[in-house]
Order: structure tokens, then sequence, then C-alpha cells
């Protein structure tokens, strides 16, 4: 007999070419467009699989999930939604859905997630479901998101090691705060370490604590932060900035799950879920030797990419309403934003992403005296948008590297080798200089690998520096 998949979905179109597919494969659909018809039905029927909508005309599939769990608590579930927020991605996923689908979402794929449920054994009832719903920090439901908040709610209920990449403010510590506050962990500490603002000599201690008379200054014993974050999350920020020696420290306590205080003996069993972010593009870095093959592959089991704001422009109108109301509860006055002004918003660059856009909403908020905010106040608070020309980020090296182009002119073919050699030959005298010559102090200046350096030097023609 083939599989019977209950549909509850109240959109027609949606329910027309889910069920025109799913016959396609041969299963049997049994559509409705309520909850109190999907009881009916469920009281009456056996089934193999429920799809369900969220929104319906008379409640939510999602919070009535425990009652279908009751009559049938092996049936597997697939959640789809228009809603599109983290909270629901969430709620899904905390309602054991087998699987969850913004919409709009892939025909194919959600066939083939069928296929997937249906082989696979149900949840089972015994698994209770944890109340959580707490208020979610994400704004934006653009599709780029989505994938976020998918990936996001895959690793709740694991310890997975999580790397956030993206551009700086595109909100890699939030998913961190995400990963933690929503996941299983959620009871137990969050420590966040940046590792770019310590000292590269402190760094280990720091991490791994200190014994009494460690070193000098360590005048007493001090807990580090992998053991502060025992039971919980510990937040590795900006892990590509970290020096070579720690890295390799890093390696070796993620590969034993065990530290040792510095000037200690003893090794210590930690138990901490791991959340790395970097905006810098690892590897590169790994290319050129400055970041660790082997540390990435450690961090990178889930990968969480966060878009940069400009490739998700859809998503800046909510966003913008969003920091307009949180600078009205920091004590700016009320201030809402017109079509116009949402139109100049969506067509700036946003280098800086959603910090620059937060930044920017509470400068509007604090400048302008109307109370509903166009597209002209928003070029006079912002200036004009960047899209025009040079920005007000842009520094006296793109204006030089403008200036080498419109005067030398180098032939077509070889325009990014050139500027490149441009730019290096200045920046390797001066760090040469400043480090006398020595070739591995300079690699460790210039953050890259010293064979680099040296072969570009050669390749440059300016060998002779070498005075090593
Ligand atoms: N989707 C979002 N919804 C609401 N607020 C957001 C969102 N994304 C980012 N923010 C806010 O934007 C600011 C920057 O985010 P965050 O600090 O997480 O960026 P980041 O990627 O860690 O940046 P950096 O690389 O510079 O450290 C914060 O105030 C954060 O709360
Ligand atoms: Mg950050």
């Amino acid at each position: 007999m083939s599989a019977q998949v209950l549909l509850v979905e109240d959109d027609r179109s949606i329910a027309t070419v889910i069920g025109e597919a799913l016959r396609e494969e041969g299963y049997e659909v049994v559509p409705c467009t309520s909850l109190a018809r999907r009881d009916e039905l469920l009281a009456t029927g056996r089934y193999d699989l429920m799809v369900t909508d969220v929104m319906l005309a008379d409640g939510d599939g999602l919070t009535s999930l425990g009652s279908v769990r009751d009559r049938a608590p092996d049936m597997p579930v697939i959640v789809l939604s228009a809603q599109n927020t983290l909270d629901t991605a969430v709620r899904a996923s905390e309602s054991q859905a087998f699987e969850y689908f913004p919409k709009p979402f892939d025909i194919d794929e959600f066939v083939r997630a069928v296929g997937q449920a249906l082989a696979r054994p149900g949840p089972g009832a015994s698994e209770g479901r944890d109340e959580t719903s707490q208020a979610m920090p994400f704004i934006g439901r653009s599709p780029a998101m989505q994938g976020v908040y998918r990936m996001i709610t895959r690793v709740l209920r694991n310890d997975l090691t999580v790397l956030v990449t993206g551009e700086s403010g595109t909100g890699k510590e939030l998913v961190a705060e995400a990963v933690h506050q929503l996941g299983h962990r959620r009871t137990g500490p969050f420590v966040a370490v940046n590792t770019a603002a310590i000292p590269r000599e402190l760094i280990e201690s720091e991490l791994f604590g200190h014994e009494r008379g460690a070193f000098t200054g360590a005048v007493s014993q001090a807990i580090g932060k992998f053991e502060q974050a025992n039971g919980g999350t510990l937040f590795l920020d900006e892990i590509g900035d970290m020096p070579p020696e720690a890295q390799t420290r890093l390696l070796r306590a993620l590969q034993s799950g065990r530290i040792r205080r510095v000037g200690g003996r003893q090794e210590i069993a930690i138990d901490v879920r791991i959340v790395a972010a970097t905006n810098r593009d690892l590897q590169a870095m790994i290319a050129d030797g400055t970041f660790r093959e082997d540390l990435f592959y450690r961090l990178n089991v889930v990968p969480i990419h966060l878009p940069p704001l400009r490739e998700r422009r859809e998503d800046i109108a909510a966003l913008a309403r969003h920091f307009l109301f949180q600078a009205e509860e920091e004590g700016l006055p009320r201030r809402s934003i017109d079509d116009s002004a949402i139109a100049a918003l969506s067509a700036r660059e946003w280098r800086g992403n959603v910090r620059e856009l937060r930044n920017a909403m509470f400068r509007v908020a604090l400048v302008s005296r109307e109370s509903i905010i166009d597209a002209g106040t928003i070029e006079d608070s912002l200036g004009q948008s960047e899209r025009a020309g040079p920005a007000e980020s842009k520094g006296g090296l793109a204006q030089a590297v403008e200036r080498w182009l419109a005067t030398t002119r180098p032939p077509d073919g070889t325009l990014y080798h050139q500027a490149v050699a441009e730019l290096e030959k200045p920046l390797f005298a001066h760090v040469l200089e400043r480090t006398r010559g020595n070739q591995i102090a300079a690699a460790r200046l210039l953050g890259i690998n010293r064979n680099t350096l040296r072969k570009r030097l050669t390749d440059l023609d300016m060998g002779g520096f070498r005075r090593e």
C-alpha cells in the first residue's frame, strides 16, 4: 500500500503543487485546510506523514502539534511556513518536526525530504518538548537569512562545533548567542573571548588559566575561559586573528578535550561547545600559511555563513524599523520612516552591514526634526548614497588606486597583478625598513607566511632587502 500523507495547508495553490508532486511519486495525499478537520482525520485514519502549514484560520499548526503527537506518536511531521522568522524555525525544530521549509521552497527538495521522512522511524512520543519561546534576536526574513536560521536550528540539540563567518557587522556574535540561548546548553555559562584583543603573550593563560607563580605577575591562580565555560558554550571571536602558537595550543585542547593551566601539572577535562567566528578568509590564510589547516577542519564542523546586508536588501526595511524602535527605547524621540526613506536606505551599499545600519538609524532618529523620516532626511543625515562614487569609508588607499589607474593605464589582462604589485612594493619596503630588513619579523608584521614574503620579494626584484 502506498504511503498516506496528510496535508494541512490552507493556501490552495501550494496545496495543489504539493499534492500533484507527491501523487506523481506514488503517495496518497489527503488534504485539509484547518486544524479542526486535521484532528477529525487523525482520529479516524492512520497517516504515515503529516505536512503542515503554521498559520491556519483556526490556529497555529505548531502549538497544536502536541495533540497530534498524542494520537500519532511515530508520524513524522514536515512543517511549512511563510513566517520565516528564526522563531518559527526554532519552534519547528523544538516540536521535533522532521524538516522545516520556509516558503517559498524548492518542490524537488521538498519531495526528497518526504521520501527521507517516510524512510525513517518517527521521533516517538517519549521526548517531551521543552518550552523556550523567547524573544528572538534576529530580524529579517530574506531567503539568505532562512538558510542561517535553519543551520542554527540544526545545532541546538547537539554540541557540534560551529564556525560563523561573514563580513564585519553581519551578526556573527548574534548567531553565537542564539546557538547558546536556544540550545540545550542554555542553562550553562556563555563565555566570549575576543582572541584579537588579547596580547599574544597572555592568550594561553587567558584561555587555559594559570597556576600561582607560573610566570612573573601570576600572583594567584586564575581560571581560564575554557574552565569558566565548562558545561556551556565558549565563543572564540575573531579566531582568524589568533597567533600561530595559540592556534596550536587551541587545537591540542580541542583534540584531547582537556586543558592544562599554565604552570600546572594536571590535565583538566573540559566540557564546552565551541562557537568560533571570523570575518577573515580562513581558506586564504591557510593558503599563505597563517592559519592552521587542521584547526580549520576542527572548527568548521557546522559552517554558518552570514551574507552581507547588500545581498539581502529585502531585510533593510524591517531592520531599519527595528532599530528606530530600539532608539526610542533608549530615549531618543519616536520616529517612523516612509517608503521613500526605505527606498533610499535600500539603495545604499552598507559596507558595515547591519551594524552600520543600526548606527545610521540611531543617528537619523537623533538629528531628524520630523516624526516621519523621508528620503530627504536620510540623505541629509547620512550623506549622499555611496553608489554615486567614493564613499566616506573610502580611505586614501582606494583613492590612490583610482589615481594610479587613471594615470598609468596598465595593459588589459595584467590589471590585478600590476595593482597588487604596486601596493606591495611600498608596503614591503616600509615594513622591512621597520624590521631593519629582518624578513621573519616583517612576515609576522604583515601576517603572511615568511616563504610567501620571500617569494614575493624575489618576484618584485626586492631581494636586496634580504639581510638575514
Ligand atoms: N539580523 C539582525 N537583526 C537584528 N539585529 C542585528 C542583526 N544582525 C546584526 N544585528 C545587530 O548588529 C550589530 C552587529 O552585529 P554583530 O556584533 O553580531 O556583528 P559581527 O558579525 O559579530 O561583527 P564583527 O565582525 O565586526 O565582530 C549588533 O548590534 C547586532 O545586535
Ligand atoms: Mg563580532
